[in-house]
């Protein structure tokens, strides 16, 4: 340092060393630097910390994003902060749980259909015959079933038109009609008879479902067909059954309308018949009166005089063929009668004791020549009904008359009794007869039946007493019937009601 005092002529000079004037400075300047460089490490310690809190949820997240679109949806997004990224993170997780919750779900739908889907592909197999064409209608695919029905190979098969195993059946018009059905994107339903490779035939039931692209045009057809062919056969078998029915139930038809005019044309000659052969009995009735009567006058003596043995004996058999012809002719009249339904009926009281004595005193006489022994008797005295007294009589007569004829020469036996049951009368004329066999008995009650052997030869007669009993015994309300076993005689029953 110097100065210099003009005035004063002086010039002072002092000095000092720099060192010394500028250590206080130094010392500064490095307390500066110090607490400068403190602070700055302080700053940029403040600075990477405070980043470090803030982009470390980012990059976390960032990560996150990159996994989770990359598809790991498993990898959690943990960040804890509370900021508005920590918002972010737990929103973005959520977002990640709820798509993997869709497709855990999504996972479990596609297999549940599938499975379900190969069941039906399965199911489809097994009980199928499936073809799938392209929209050319070139085999795409076939399943076992179809190979086994069509007896084609698979290579034989495929690219080719599934006319191959077309049968020649169905006219032109049929598949054209399901090929416009099918390109139109419309199902096709209908039966369609086949021909095998080894040129056998069968039917199948098809369905064809065309599938259709994104423009709604058929990519390609799926045949979906079942073997029928058992059942067209029956079909078939049936049809003609019933044609053949059809033929049968008009011949059938035919005779009946034939035989329905024959019918009437039956009953028109049965009912002239009738009329005939009522007109003609009662003709023919009429001239034996006079025959037998003139019999009897010529067998009286005092009349018209003493015959000779041999004119007597003329006369006798004129007599007894004119009484055997005028009994046949009177059945015949009542079989008539009943059949039309006009034999007339006297109802009254019928005491049978007082019926049986008549009997007796009819029929005595004749059972004594022929030496068989007669019983008739009543179960009580006073047996009573209501009914037609000479009917009943004509139909015990008409049975004595049989067993009379049919008992053995010798040892003859008839029995006639008469019990009341309940609210009936039951008649019984038993003899000691050939009986009748048991293929026969159902026949005897008809008109003109006959059991063929040779005592009823002997017997004679026409068959009508037995059928004139029945008829006269049901409308009187009763029944009649017979128990007889052959060689062991014969019990010929009837029921009246006690009340007619
Ligand atoms: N008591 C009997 N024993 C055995 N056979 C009998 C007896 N009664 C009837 N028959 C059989 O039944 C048949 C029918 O009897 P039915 O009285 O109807 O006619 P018929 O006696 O032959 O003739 P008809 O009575 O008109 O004179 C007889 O021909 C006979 O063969
Ligand atoms: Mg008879």
């Amino acid at each position: 340092f110097s100065y210099c005092a003009k005035d004063l002529g002086l010039v002072l000079l002092a000095e000092i060393d720099e060192a010394e004037i500028f250590k206080p400075i130094a010392q500064l300047k490095n307390q500066i630097i110090v607490i400068s460089i403190i602070i700055s490490s302080i700053f940029v310690g403040i600075a990477f910390y405070v980043s470090r809190t803030i982009s470390r949820p980012i990059t976390k997240l960032r990560n996150a994003v990159d996994r989770i679109s990359k598809g790991d949806y498993n990898y959690k997004v943990d960040i804890k902060s509370s900021d508005e990224i920590g918002h972010l993170g737990h929103q973005f997780d959520e977002m990640r749980k709820s798509v993997l919750e869709t497709n855990r779900n999504l996972n479990m739908l596609v297999k549940e259909r599938t499975k379900e889907l190969t069941d039906m592909t399965n199911a489809l197999d097994a009980t199928a015959i499936v073809m799938v064409t392209n929209r050319d209608g070139r085999i795409t695919k076939i399943n076992q079933k179809f190979i086994e029905i069509s007896k084609f190979t698979e290579k034989e098969l495929i690219g080719k038109n599934p006319c191959i195993v077309k049968s020649g059946y169905h006219r032109t018009e049929f598949f054209e009609k399901m090929w416009k059905t099918i390109s139109h994107g419309e199902i096709f339903e209908g039966e369609i008879k086949n021909k095998a490779k080894d040129g056998t035939y069968y039917w199948v039931k098809t369905t064809i479902v065309p599938f259709l692209d994104e423009n709604r045009q058929p990519k390609q057809y799926i045949a979906i067909q079942n073997d029928i062919t058992d059942l067209k056969n029956i079909e078939y078998a049936l049809q003609e059954a019933l044609k053949r029915d059809k033929e049968s139930a008009e011949i059938i038809k035919r005779h009946v309308e034939e035989l329905k005019r024959t019918n009437i044309e039956l009953r028109r000659k049965d009912k002239l018949k009738d009329e005939f052969l009522s007109m003609t009995s009662h003709e023919l009735k009429t001239p034996l009166t006079p025959i037998i009567g003139w019999c009897g006058a010529l067998k009286t003596p005092r009349i018209l005089g003493d015959l000779a043995p041999q004119q007597r004996a003329a006369v006798e058999t004129i007599e007894s063929n004119a009484v055997k012809l005028e009994k046949m002719i009177s059945d015949m009249l009542d079989a008539q009668k009943l059949d039309l339904n006009e034999m007339k009926f006297t109802i009254g009281e019928v005491q049978v004791d007082l019926l049986f004595n008549k009997i007796k005193k009819d029929f005595e006489p004749l059972l004594k020549e022929k030496d068989i022994q007669f019983i008739i008797r009543a179960e009580t005295a006073d047996i009573r009904l209501e009914s037609d007294e000479a009917r009943i009589l004509q139909v015990i007569s008409a049975l004595l008359y049989n067993s009379i004829d049919f008992v053995p020469k010798t040892g003859g036996r008839i029995e006639v009794t008469a019990e009341s049951r309940d609210n009936n009368i039951i008649f019984c004329i038993k003899d000691n007869g050939p009986g009748i066999p048991k293929d026969k008995q159902e026949f005897l009650f008809k008109k003109f039946y006959q059991v063929d052997t040779s005592l009823t030869r002997k017997h004679g007669g026409t068959g009508l007493g037995l059928a004139i009993s029945k008829g006269i015994v049901t409308r009187l309300g009763g029944t009649i019937w017979v128990e007889t076993e052959e060689g062991k005689g014969s019990n010929f029953y009837f029921s009246l009601p006690r009340k007619y």
